[in-house]
Order: structure tokens, then sequence, then C-alpha cells
């Protein structure tokens, strides 16, 4: 194995063109047995179900180098249980979870030397995704569906890393009530765009949204759930029909009782909470642990005490048990770690 020549510290949240990807091609009532192939480009028709109506689902995930040289991913089998959850959702054939793990497995395996190694901050992340690949033109789901699985080694998804970032709530609404907010589903982050790039032409680093119906209570960003921390360190994390149910988010919570011994509470998080709270961050495959400095309200600024310079206490401990696991360092829970190679 010969790693790329790449300059892993320095890489930020991109794509760069890896050896493999794997395909399956869903035709007749069923999903092929999958291969890996070479060229990156996709060709369908015009008239395809993911390009006329969005038509689409994916998952996030990483694969690691631990401490001791290994390559691992972390819960993908919670992965393929919700592309089958967002897949249903969105009348797709379910592409079953086992083969799921199967295909990511596969597909960093053969992309192996781009796994960042150990150390560098960097990680290989695998984007796993299911589309309608047939021609539709009246409203209604496609006969056939490509589930394919690429690579990218990434870096932070913030360009400060670990440094507060400053959020201000979003005037537009990503999710409905009763909508597709607890999938993955492109169209919901087609839903966030005008919204990123008028925040980040405004100088913030994301939007917060709440709830649609109300909007008296914190739901999520475009890309992470959020964690908050109370002045008794409670991790604290909202609790949403319309919030897309974060593993990051979920292994914190575990994290936090089992390894930290702190309370957690997945509730409700009213808007009007949030000055009582002394840290905040946003949680997510992408994000890992973001943590947040201040929240921007037209015009007010929520600002946390653990302030704009550094991570607070209790998230900062977060993320290192977080990614101890992930990096090999600590013992994980039962099933947490698959090992690739
Ligand atoms: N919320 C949204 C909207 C996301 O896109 C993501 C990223 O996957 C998350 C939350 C975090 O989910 P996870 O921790 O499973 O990556
Ligand atoms: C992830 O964290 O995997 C996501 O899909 C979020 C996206 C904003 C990159």
């Amino acid at each position: 194995m010969t790693k790329k020549n790449i300059d892993w510290s320095s890489l930020g949240f991109g794509y760069i063109k890896t050896d493999k990807r794997f395909v399956s091609d869903y035709k007749d009532g069923k999903w092929s047995e999958g291969r890996l192939i070479e060229d990156a480009n996709v060709v369908i028709n015009e008239c395809a179900g993911v390009l006329q109506y969005a038509q689409t689902v994916f998952e996030g995930l990483k694969a690691y180098t631990t401490v001791d040289g290994h390559i691992v991913t972390f819960r993908p089998d919670l992965n393929g249980e919700r592309l089958e959850m967002s897949a249903a959702r969105l009348e797709i054939p379910v592409y079953p979870k086992e083969k799921f793990v199967d295909a990511v497995v596969k597909t960093v395996e053969a992309n192996a030397d781009y796994v960042p190694p150990y150390g560098t901050g960097a990680t290989l992340y695998v984007r796993p995704y299911i589309f309608g690949s047939s021609s539709v033109i009246g409203v209604k789901p496609a006969d056939e569906y490509q589930f394919r699985v690429f690579t990218t080694p990434v870096g932070p998804y913030f360009k400060g890393g670990a440094k507060p970032i400053t959020i201000r709530v979003s005037d537009y609404d990503r999710a409905a009530p009763h909508g597709t907010g607890h999938i993955k589903a492109g169209l919901n982050y087609a839903m966030s765009l005008y919204q990123i790039v008028d925040a980040h032409n405004k100088g913030f680093d994301e939007n917060m949204y709440l709830d649609a119906a109300t909007r008296t209570k914190v739901e999520e960003t475009g890309g992470a759930n959020f964690i908050f921390i109370t002045k008794d360190n409670t991790v604290v994390t909202p609790k949403s029909d319309s919030i897309l149910p974060s593993i990051t988010r979920r292994s914190l919570m575990y994290v936090a009782e089992h390894y930290l011994g702190l309370k957690v509470e997945h509730r409700e998080v009213k808007f009007s909470e949030l000055s009582d709270f002394v840290e905040c961050g946003l949680c997510g495959t992408a994000a890992v642990i973001s943590p947040v400095g201040k929240v921007y309200d037209h015009g007010k600024e929520i600002c946390f005490p653990a302030g704009m310079e550094k991570m607070g206490p209790v998230t900062q401990k977060l993320y290192e048990t977080l990614t101890g696991i992930q990096m090999g360092k600590i013992e994980a829970p039962e099933g947490w770690i698959k090992v690739i190679k």
C-alpha cells in the first residue's frame, strides 16, 4: 500500500476524485450484484427521475486510520438503516443495509491509499447515494435506479477547524412539519442553498433553522444537529420529527452518559432558552463537533460563555472521547467500529 501524495493536513471539505466507486443497478424489480468501476461520470437519460423530480437520497460516513494503523468505519449499519428509511419515503426501492455495509467496505478497501494517515486531522468521506435513473415525465417514481458509493479525502467542514463559528437564525425554513426533514434527501439540501449563500455573504458560517410551524423551537442547521450544555453540565439536544436523526448526535448522547457520566436530555429546545446554555455545538459526520460561539438573531446576539476562542470544556471532552473511539484510542462500545483492513 502506497498512500497518495496528498497534503493531508491542509485538506478542506471538498471533492477529490479517488480511484474506484461502487455501482449497483435496479432494473426489473431487483438490485444487481454490484461492482467497482473506475469511471466517475454518470450517464443518464435527460428525463431521469433524479433530474426532473429530485428523486435521490444519500448518506455520509467516514473511514479513519486508527492509532495502530487499521482502516475502520464508524457505525455504518446505522447509515444503512437510515438510507432504507430515506429511500422508502421517496418511493425509491430499498437497498438492504447488509449490502450497503458490504458496498461501503469494498469501496473504502479499493481506495485505501486515499484514507488519510492517523494524526493528519483528515479522513476519507464516504458518500453512498441512490437516484432514479429511468425517464419519468408524469409525476411518479422512476422504474430504474442506481445505488453508488464514492469516496473523497476531507479535512474540517468549517475552515477554522475547531474554532467557534457564528451562525444566524434563518428567515426561511428547511423542512415542513410532516415533510422530509427527517430523511437524507437531496431536496432538503436544495432547500437550504439560498440561505447558506446569503449567510456566507453576510459573514455567517451557517444557519440555525427554527421549527416551521411556530418558529419558537430550535431544529438544526443545514448539515448538522445541535448540542447544548447547561450550567450544570447537562447535554441537551433538540427533539423534532423534522430534523435528521444524526448518528453522531446519538453516539454523543451515549458517550456523554456512559463514558463521561453526564446527564443527557433529548427534548424540545425553545429558542428563548438559548441564553441559558453555556456551550453550543454542531454535530454530524462532516461537522464532527464544531463549537458555536455566537447566534445572531435579527440584530441581537446570543453569545455563549464558552466564547469565540476555543471549544468549551464539555464540548472538548465530548469531542476527544468521540474521536478517540473513532481513531481506536478509546475502547468503543460493542459494534460501533467496523474494521475494514
Ligand atoms: N443534520 C443534517 C441536515 C445533516 O446533513 C447531517 C449530516 O449527515 C446531520 C444532521 C448529522 O448526521 P450524522 O451525524 O448522521 O452525520
Ligand atoms: C454529513 O455530515 O455527512 C453530511 O451529509 C452533511 C453535509 C452538509 C456534508
